[in-house]
């Protein structure tokens, strides 16, 4: 998904570690995933972030964007900083939906062409309804949340998502 001046900034991380004192530093994580990276600045008198480092630990595209954001915001002030980084927030969050709508699309068309014997429901995991019936029956299960973590289905692209619930509330028989 990185584009090779990404893929450099994964491999050779700039501005790891601390900014000097006087610093600021701020903190996020993801609980879905685990990662974390936290960013310290310096801010000259003209408002301006003289020093730019990080900290992270997770994916690549998180260290590649933590370290290629240090180098972008270094000598802009807060302000202009800020819109960098917002920016950045949202034109991930674009891509990524975009991406997600792709294998959407795909993962659509996939089922519709699917010639097996039995109904494929979940493309991305390749997982079909008697499958998921199996699993929803033995197991007792009322969400597409533990459909998922029972046997993977909808764990991804999230397209079948509306065939599991379907399922769900045709197998929502007493038990
Ligand atoms: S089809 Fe993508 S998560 Fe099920």
């Amino acid at each position: 998904m990185m584009d090779g001046l990404g893929a450099d900034h994964f491999f050779n991380p700039r501005n790891v570690g601390d900014a000097d004192e006087p610093r600021f530093t701020g903190r996020a994580a993801s609980l879905s995933c685990g990662a974390h990276v936290r960013f310290s600045i310096q801010v000259d008198e003209a408002q301006r972030v003289s020093q730019a480092r990080f900290r992270a630990a997770g994916c690549n595209v998180l260290i590649a964007t933590a370290s290629m954001l240090t180098e972008q915001v270094a000598g802009l002030t807060t302000a202009e900083a800020a819109t960098i980084a917002t920016e950045a927030t949202t034109c991930a969050a674009l891509a990524r939906d975009a991406l997600l709508d792709a294998i959407r699309e795909y993962s659509n068309a996939a089922r519709d062409d699917w010639a097996g014997d039995e109904a494929l429901i979940c493309t991305c995991f390749f997982v079909s309804e008697r499958t998921i019936e199996h699993e929803i029956n033995s197991r007792g299960l009322t969400t597409v949340a533990e459909v998922t973590r029972a046997c993977n289905a909808g764990g991804g692209c999230g397209s079948c998502h509306q065939l599991i619930q379907e399922i769900l509330a045709t197998n929502d028989l007493p038990r």
